[in-house]
């Protein structure tokens, strides 16, 4: 290997200088060892002695010239070699300079394919980190999504068995109570007290029963029990309806409505009356949200969106108001959950918006800030017709 290497033309400089100085050697000794044989040495002339000398200096200085500029180049390398192999010395001490000069090349071409490789493994790293905390989060909200619906399924189906066997009753206790409050004012006299307490009485047993009633029919719409009568819907009317039932509202307390609409959103077959009644219901609620000294802003916003299977209409009502509490977010759409004062609200008006939306097999989303804001979305699925 060693022999091999001073041929080669990757020999190192020591060994060829070496071999060239041995060469020369060599040859002065067979032209002396020559010269005895012949019996001419002392026929040779001194100038011979001369030519053979200058032209030995002539060949080891253009060898000189040769070997020191590539020292030179390499110096560089060497001071490289020096400052970052420093670690190596030990291991690599006793090579040649031509060795450590290949080992150096081969470690820097193999560093920098090294910081290459751990570049494009970081940002692979980065791009799988946020891929999962993109699913992770796409998981959690689906997750609660599916919990908060077998919630309202479970409550649903309870509010169903309930609101059911309540409805005869009612519609009895009603029905006489509206009677007999018919009756009772033809037979009273005006100066008879008594009867005419009684006479009021049973015209308030008839209007709370009529008030329970009302809530039966919610509940049993917000357990998908009572039917859907639809026909062909463009959504913008129904909300530009609804719009038009509470704006006067608004406008006594300085809301400004703004209308986003896309009028190219297809017809979906629908039930409008129960659409309205959704609307109506998230309108009111954005416009109770917002406090009377506030520049309210209600914006209503219609889009068009598709997935890979299908098409879907999106509703989204977007309030300034006073938000709604963390805590309270997954309990808005429960039957009645409110948080206004006793005898302002039912607490039905989400949950049987819930159980609509849901009939349309479509959903509801919420998001909310405390004093920023709260912004409802609905997604229903267009099933053109
Ligand atoms: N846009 C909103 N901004 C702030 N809070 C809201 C908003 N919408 C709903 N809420 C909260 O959700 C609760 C439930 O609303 P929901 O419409 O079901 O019942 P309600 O408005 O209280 O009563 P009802 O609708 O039966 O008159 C409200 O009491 C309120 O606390
Ligand atoms: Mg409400």
């Amino acid at each position: 290997m060693r022999v091999k290497s001073i041929f080669s033309f990757r020999a190192s400089l020591k060994n060829r200088i070496l071999f060239f100085v041995f060469l020369l050697i060599i040859i002065t000794a067979v032209f002396i060892s020559i010269s005895f044989l012949l019996h001419t040495w002392h026929a040779i002339g001194f100038e011979y002695y001369l030519i053979i000398l200058s032209t030995y200096i002539i060949l080891v200085t253009a060898y000189s010239y040769v070997f020191l500029s590539k020292v030179f180049a390499s110096l560089e390398k060497i001071s490289n070699i020096i400052e970052h192999g420093e670690k190596y010395k030990d291991i690599y001490g006793h090579l040649e300079f031509e060795e450590i000069k290949r080992i150096y090349e081969a470690l820097e071409s193999n560093e920098s394919r090294r910081a290459k490789v751990s570049r494009k493994k970081d940002t692979y790293i980065k791009e799988l980190e946020d891929q999962h905390d993109i699913k992770r989060r796409e998981i959690e909200d689906m997750h609660s999504q599916l919990i908060q619906a077998s919630k309202l399924a479970a409550i649903g189906e309870l509010a169903a068995g309930i609101a059911h066997e309540l409805n005869n009753p009612i519609a009895g206790i009603l029905g006489y109570a509206q009677f007999m409050a018919e009756k009772m004012k033809k037979m009273a006299d005006n100066n008879d007290h008594t009867a005419l307490m009684f006479c009021k009485y049973t015209e308030l047993i008839a209007n709370e029963s009529l008030r329970c009633k009302k809530i039966i029919h919610n509940l049993l719409k917000f357990s998908r029990a009572s039917e859907l009568s639809t026909s062909s819907v463009n959504v913008n009317v129904v909300l530009a309806d609804a719009i038009d039932i509470v704006q006067y509202q608004g406008h006594l307390i300085n809301i400004d409505f703004k209308k986003r609409f896309n009028e190219d959103i297809p017809l979906i077959k629908a039930d409008a009356a129960q659409l309205q009644q959704v609307f109506l219901n998230m309108i009111i609620n954005a416009l109770k949200a917002i406090p009377k000294s506030k520049n309210g802003t209600i914006e209503i916003i219609t889009e068009c969106k598709k997935d890979k299977n299908s098409k879907y209409i999106v509703i989204k009502i977007i309030d300034n108001g006073c938000g709604i509490p963390k805590s309270n977010i997954p309990k808005i759409f429960n039957p009645f959950f409110t948080t206004r004062p006793v005898g302002e609200g039912t607490g039905l008006g989400l949950s049987v918006s819930y159980g609509i939306i849901k009939g349309h097999n479509g959903i509801i989303e919420v998001e909310s800030e405390e004093n920023v804001g709260t912004k409802f979305t609905i997604t229903l699925p267009i099933i053109e017709g």
